[in-house]
């Protein structure tokens, strides 16, 4: 009979599947009223000696079953744990995280930050929408001048008349006004202008703008700290140029070139098959300028540049088109 028993259960133990089926079996045969747990009450009613031969074989197969349970209960237990791993290769790398990095302007605003700091510039900022006031009449351009028309400007609709900054130019006016000579700052921030884009202009560049003024300050001064700028920038010896131009606010003013390091002074699309690509204006601070800031035109001098962010990047990266700088291209960006 015991032997019946434990065939039967040890088959069923073998069949069961999830644990709820294991504690059926369990109860069917050790619970209050199982199989086994029903002979080993009986055994009180047999003789002694029949007591103690079938005790002892009943509770030794009581103690092989509870074995066989708990083996199979691990068995249901660490399968079910770990079935939804099942047909997974661990091995296989695993899938590389998306990680975000500064898009190369950033950098190279970051580096022009970091270099001119460390010659004792300070950085100061300006705002994106203008009056006419910083934006021209400022920086001596009145409303009749016929320089306005060489910023096509953004106005903004409105009573009072706003404008989207032409240029970084303003924010020479806003620290002049503040803050007296002698001084050394820059300014970093976006240009707008509505006119065709093409390889190198954008309706939207970035600018930075510098001014040192004192009682002493020469273009000599401004020839030794641009190159200077450039060289530690590019890393290089770079070839600068200056040539004479015209902007209200300096006099003399000059265009600022350095030669292209895209085709190494071949002429490309970069510049403008020339070999020269052209970085920006500068000049000697025009006097009328220090008299919009309330500076006496005695005593101070000083020298201004503006130089296109957009372009040293293209420089930098060797990036043949201003456009696409812009474009968010992740193809474009994950280079940098
Ligand atoms: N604001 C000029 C432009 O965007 C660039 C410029 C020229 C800035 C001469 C200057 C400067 O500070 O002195 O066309």
């Amino acid at each position: 009979m015991l032997k019946k028993i434990e065939n039967k259960a040890e088959k069923e133990i073998k069949k069961a599947q999830t644990l709820k089926e294991l504690n059926r079996v369990f109860k069917d045969f050790l619970g209050k009223k199982g199989e086994l747990s029903l002979v080993l009450r009986g055994l009180k009613d047999l003789s002694e000696k029949e007591k103690i031969n079938r005790g002892k074989k009943a509770n030794e197969l009581k103690e092989r079953l509870k074995v066989k349970f708990n083996k199979k209960k691990i068995e249901i237990g660490s399968e079910s744990q770990f079935d939804k791993y099942k047909g997974i290769d661990v091995t296989i790398p695993s899938k590389k995280p998306l990680m975000g990095h500064l898009s190369p302007l950033t950098q190279v605003k970051r580096r022009i930050i970091d270099i001119f700091r460390g010659i004792g510039f300070e950085v100061v900022d300006g705002p994106e929408i203008e009056n006419e006031w910083y934006n021209f009449d400022a920086l001596n351009i009145p409303q009749d001048h016929p320089a306005r028309d060489a910023w096509d400007t953004f106005w903004l609709k409105g009573k009072k008349p706003l404008l989207l900054r032409t240029h970084t130019s303003p924010s020479q006016i806003r620290y002049m006004e503040k803050n007296q000579p002698p001084l050394r700052i820059i300014s970093l921030g976006k240009g707008f202008r509505h006119e065709a884009t093409d390889a190198s202009h954008e309706m939207q560049f970035y600018q930075v703008e510098g001014l040192m003024v004192g009682e002493d300050v020469s273009a000599a001064n401004f020839k030794a700290i641009v190159k200077q700028f450039f060289e530690t920038f590019f890393e290089q010896n770079i070839n600068v140029r200056f040539t004479p131009d015209y902007f209200p606010f300096t006099e003399p003013s000059f265009e600022v070139a350095m030669s292209c390091l895209i085709c190494k002074g071949k002429g490309c699309s970069a510049c403008k098959k020339t070999g020269w690509v052209e970085i920006g204006g500068a000049g000697m601070v025009h006097p009328n300028v220090f008299k919009s800031c309330k500076l006496d035109i005695n005593k101070w001098q000083g020298w201004a540049f503006g130089f296109g962010i957009d372009r040293l990047t293209m420089m930098k990266y060797k990036i043949n088109d201003i456009r696409l700088i812009h474009s968010g291209d992740l193809r474009f960006l994950n280079q940098f």
